[in-house]
């Protein structure tokens, strides 16, 4: 099967763990004697710094013409604190390809690396909407830069966009054998914005009878999930809950090293990027864990219908950490580089040949 992605690495550590993703990848197309072609695309702060362009004119459309896939590292740069050209390039990619849905599974893949000792089983997802609400970019400054300043970002949830982030999740429980559904809100504050999920949920509910659907507010969610983890199955949530939450639910899994995540418009082309950010201070350093990435990749495989490959990356994950093959983050003592051959050469010597022919 011949794929094409494109490689976005990005700033930061994002270039670090993207290169072993891709090495991860790889390994994986070797195995199954798979065509996957990449295509790096040096979107970021080096070129924007150097040629005033974030996201190039025209680069949507190639997107959507040319790959199957995305993958991107992570964006983010000191030397650019608003932000701006992460904001084109994520944004632009996000709201820009309708990837509605920011897919963040928070799965324990070994029992020591839970923030929680308590529980040695915590698999759920989460569902967050991913082009509306605060993220939407509306608003505006009055009297800005003087103490008369008032800001203003409006919080935009409109029927379209609350409903297929719910029945994304909805269809994804049943097709997943995942009987329990939390939709999550603060209705009880946000008179206007989230009383809609509360109706577009509600009118959904009676369709989905085979699905253990319930509410929860957020402030009650985050505590939740700290108390019993194991409850959830899948959590569909807003823009700006489902950004907090996924940080933490990372931490109930192993850290942001470990936490992959999928841009998902299930109509077109997706893109596919570790939780975590570029985190400068590790940068170039072979020193940020590059698990989250390489799962991301596994999330990748899948979406392309190369299920059993995805699942020989989780299998390789999971035997680096029961030997402690992994970076400091996580108790070993690996480079970012080190992980991504061990991981390579895993899968290089247990894919197996009755896999190799998808049987
Ligand atoms: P961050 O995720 O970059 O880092 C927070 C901390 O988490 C780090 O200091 C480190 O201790 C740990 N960490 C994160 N990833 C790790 C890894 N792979 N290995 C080991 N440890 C890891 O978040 P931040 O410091 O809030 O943000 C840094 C920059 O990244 C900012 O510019 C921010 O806006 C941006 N950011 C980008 C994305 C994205 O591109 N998707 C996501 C989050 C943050
Ligand atoms: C994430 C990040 C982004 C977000 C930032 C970098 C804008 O935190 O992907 O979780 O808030 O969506
Ligand atoms: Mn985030």
């Amino acid at each position: 099967m011949k794929k094409r992605i494109a490689v976005v690495p990005g700033d930061g550590i994002g270039i670090d763990v993207t290169r072993e993703a891709v090495k991860v990848l790889q390994a994986v197309a070797q195995a199954g004697g798979h065509q996957l072609a990449f295509t790096e695309f040096d979107w970021g702060a080096e070129r924007y710094l150097r040629e005033g362009v974030s996201l190039p004119d025209g680069a949507l459309e190639m997107l959507r013409r040319d790959f199957d896939a995305i993958l991107l590292g992570a964006l983010g740069d000191p030397r650019i604190p608003d932000m701006s050209h992460a904001k084109d390039i994520l944004f632009g990619m996000r709201f820009g390809l309708e990837q509605f849905a920011n897919i963040r599974p928070v799965k324990l893949l070994h029992p020591s690396l839970s923030a929680l000792k308590k529980y040695d089983h915590i698999d759920f997802i989460i569902f967050r909407e991913n082009t509306e609400g605060l993220y939407a970019g509306l608003g505006g400054n009055f009297k800005k830069g003087t103490r008369d300043e008032v800001a203003i970002q409006e919080d935009i949830n409109t029927w379209k966009g609350v409903e297929r982030i719910i029945r994304l999740a909805f269809d994804y429980a049943r097709s997943h054998a995942r009987k329990r559904l939390v939709m999550s809100d603060k209705s009880n504050a946000l008179t206007f914005g989230h009383d809609i999920w509360q109706r577009v949920f509600a009118a959904m509910q009676p369709e989905y009878p085979d699905i253990e659907s319930r509410h929860l507010y957020v402030d009650n969610l985050a505590f939740q999930m700290i108390k019993n983890p194991t409850q959830f199955d899948v959590i569909v949530t807003c823009n700006m809950f489902g950004d907090i939450v996924s940080d933490e639910g990372a931490a109930l899994v192993g850290g942001l090293g470990i936490a992959p995540s999928g841009n998902v418009n299930p109509d077109g082309i997706s893109m596919f990027e570790p939780v975590h950010g570029s985190a400068p201070k590790y940068a170039g350093k072979n020193h940020a864990n590059p698990l989250g990435a390489i799962l991301t990749a596994a999330m990748l495989l899948d979406h392309l219908g190369l299920t059993a490959e995805a699942g020989w990356v989780e299998d390789a994950v999971r035997a680096s950490l029961a030997e402690g093959q992994t970076t400091k983050d996580l108790g070993g003592s690996l480079g970012t580089r080190e992980v991504g051959d061990w991981l390579a050469h895993f899968i290089a010597s247990h894919a197996t040949s009755s896999s190799r022919t998808g049987a």
